[in-house]
Order: C-alpha cells, then sequence, then structure tokens
C-alpha cells in the first residue's frame, strides 16, 4: 500500500509542480462573446498554442490545465500510441496516462511540431517518455512507420488510442467537395483501420484499444454530414473489433464526446458556425474542456474498465443518445 501511495504522491507532486494551480472548470458565461475575427478561414489543420485566448477554457488547457486530475497509479509502465495527441483531447488523454505512470507516444502531424514538443516537455517533466512520431495517417504505409518506431523503442503497444480526426462544416450534401470528402474519409476511416491494423500484432492480453468517436454518430446534426459517416463507422469497427479480439484479452472501446473547444473546431468551423456553436452549448450550459475527458481514457485503458469492451462511452454534457 506504501509503495501505491508513495507512486500517487510522486505523480500528483510531479503534476502540480507542471502545471501550477487548480483552475476550476469554466461556467457557461466563459466560453460566450468570443471573439474569433482573427481566424484563418482557410486553415485546415488546428494548432493548440494559436487557439484564441478570450475562450476561458483554452486559457486553462494552454496552460496545461490537468492539475484537478488526481492520479493513482493506475497505468504504470503502460505503454500507449495516442493519435493527435499534440492537442485537444489526445493530449488530455496523453498526458493523463502519463500522470498515471504509463509512457506515451504521440502522432500528430508535422505541422503541428510545436505543440508536440510542449505535450513532450509535459510529460517527460512528470518522470515518463515521450515519443514523438510525426507522420499524415492518411499514408498507409506512414501508419505502419508509426507503429514500428514505437515497437521499436518499446516492443509493445499496450494501449492504442485512435484519436487524429478531420471535420469541416458544410450544411449542403452537394457543396461537399471529392476533396473534403475523401480527406475525411481517409483519415477519419482509413487511417484508423490502417494504424490498428499495424499495431494488433504488437498488443497482448490486457491491451485496450479505444477510439476517439463522436455524438455526432448518434445525433446527425446536418452541417457535419461527411465526418458523421465516419464517426458512425468508427463506432461499427469499435464493435466488430471488439467481437474479434476479446478472445485475445484485446477490449475495444469508443470515447464519443460532445462539443468540446479544442483546435479541430478552430481549424474547420466557419466564424458563423463557431459563434453558433460557443452560444448553443450541451445541455449541461457550456461545452467542454478536453481534460474532461481525459479520465473516460483511463478508465478504458487500465484495469478499471476491466469487463467493457464494444462500447462507447457518451462524455457529451448531457446529451441523451441513443447506444
Ligand atoms: N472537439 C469536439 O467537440 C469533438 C467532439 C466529438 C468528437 N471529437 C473527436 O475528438 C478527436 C480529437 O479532436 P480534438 O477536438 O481534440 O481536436 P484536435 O484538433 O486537437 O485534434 C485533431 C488531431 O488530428 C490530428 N490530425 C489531423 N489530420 C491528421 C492527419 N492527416 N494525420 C495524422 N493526424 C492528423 C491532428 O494532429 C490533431 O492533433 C477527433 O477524433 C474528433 O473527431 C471532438
Amino acid at each position: 500500500m506504501d509503495a501505491i501511495k508513495q507512486v500517487v504522491s510522486d505523480v500528483t507532486n510531479s503534476a502540480q509542480q507542471q502545471t501550477g494551480q487548480a483552475g476550476a472548470h469554466p461556467g457557461p458565461d466563459e466560453f460566450k462573446g468570443a471573439d474569433h475575427s482573427q481566424r484563418d478561414e482557410g486553415r485546415k489543420v488546428g494548432i493548440q498554442a494559436d487557439m484564441a485566448k478570450d475562450v476561458k477554457t483554452t486559457d486553462v488547457e494552454a496552460e496545461d490545465g490537468f492539475d484537478s486530475y488526481k492520479p493513482a497509479g493506475k497505468m504504470i509502465d503502460r505503454k500507449c500510441l495516442v493519435t493527435g495527441g499534440d492537442s485537444g483531447i489526445g493530449r488530455a488523454a496523453a498526458v493523463m496516462f502519463a500522470m498515471e505512470g504509463a509512457d506515451v507516444a504521440i502522432n500528430y502531424l508535422p505541422e503541428e511540431q510545436v505543440d508536440a514538443n510542449k505535450v513532450q516537455k509535459t510529460i517527460q517533466a512528470l518522470g515518463r517518455q515521450c515519443l514523438l512520431v510525426p507522420q499524415d495517417l492518411r499514408d498507409m504505409e506512414g501508419c505502419k512507420r508509426v507503429v514500428e518506431t514505437v515497437v521499436k523503442a518499446w516492443g509493445r503497444i499496450d494501449v492504442l488510442v485512435n484519436n487524429a480526426s478531420v471535420m469541416y462544416d458544410c450544411p449542403d450534401i452537394t457543396d461537399i467537395s471529392d476533396e473534403q470528402f475523401h480527406h475525411t474519409i481517409d483519415l477519419n476511416i482509413k487511417g484508423t483501420f490502417f494504424l490498428t491494423r499495424a499495431a494488433v500484432p504488437h498488443m497482448g492480453k490486457g491491451s485496450s484499444i479505444i477510439v476517439t468517436a463522436s455524438q455526432v454518430a448518434y445525433a446527425g446534426p446536418p452541417s457535419l454530414l461527411d465526418y458523421t459517416m465516419t464517426k458512425a463507422a468508427q463506432v461499427g469497427m469499435v464493435r466488430g473489433l471488439s467481437n474479434q479480439l476479446i478472445g485475445k484479452g484485446i477490449r475495444v472501446n469508443a470515447v464519443c464526446p460532445g462539443p468540446v473547444y479544442t483546435p479541430l473546431q478552430e481549424a474547420a468551423m466557419s466564424k458563423g458556425t463557431l459563434s453558433e456553436w460557443l452560444k448553443n452549448p450541451a445541455p449541461i450550459g457550456r461545452i467542454g474542456q478536453p481534460s474532461e475527458l481525459g479520465p473516460a481514457y483511463v478508465f478504458l485503458a487500465s484495469a478499471d474498465g476491466s469487463f467493457i469492451s464494444g462500447q462507447s462511452i457518451h462524455v457529451n454534457g448531457g446529451a441523451i443518445v441513443a447506444s
């Protein structure tokens, strides 16, 4: 018991040193009235470091605000690979895994190196290893290389988080370009499949695969059609793969976030859509922070979730969805 307490105390202290003093989750009003007039409408990749500083949630997140999370040594020496681990929800999962004692490899697009460097620094300050593996996951051979890099370093993958995705809002099916459609399918579906296929041979009993799907797969918002199709495909993959791998002791689950303020929206939504979206949050009365998603990943990745597979955990601020 004492050894466990020491681990918890060590990681907690280390995390607090890294993150500074506790910051409460912001209330509904703090998300409203953000000025996004400086957003680059043409940008397709979100950079955490560039996010609007007038939205309280990102102020907290930009300072690596994971300090309200209390780790308990649940993932000591687990070897994890988190795609999109440089920012947003993936970053929260990666940092909380490290707070729980895991070593974490993060994948991201090369142009997001600035965010990745910050995450690496945070994880290393927790006393854990952080492997940086930049790679566009639309490239099948690239997916294999990402897995090979992690396996070469650590010999295995205990936890795979398929979190990278793109999303573009477009209210009319006839306006969705071939380019947008293929881009969304190539990353969200094919990339998720290729990376998982490459990783599974290196995963053993007790391993966990987590896919970041979305509330949209259940709700079907009209302006995110192609994205919604991919998120529904991810939920289907989770169910089928769970049935395929459960006999090997590998669990497969999805986290389905509701609205969470991350670089994805900054990069993909038009100014008008983003402002409306910020004004009309989840039933709870506000949008979420990535740090409110991270614990769901720890739950599914660790022994806490040992009897759960093939499921979707809805972390969406109170929206009731059919599962
Ligand atoms: N933020 C939300 O409201 C919300 C809601 C539901 C689901 N999600 C899902 O959460 C996940 C994480 O998104 P986020 O909101 O944290 O935003 P984010 O912008 O922080 O993360 C998206 C990640 O995708 C990665 N990425 C983009 N294109 C890539 C490519 N071609 N190859 C490799 N990586 C690529 C980026 O590195 C980035 O880190 C996504 O799967 C998204 O669909 C987000």
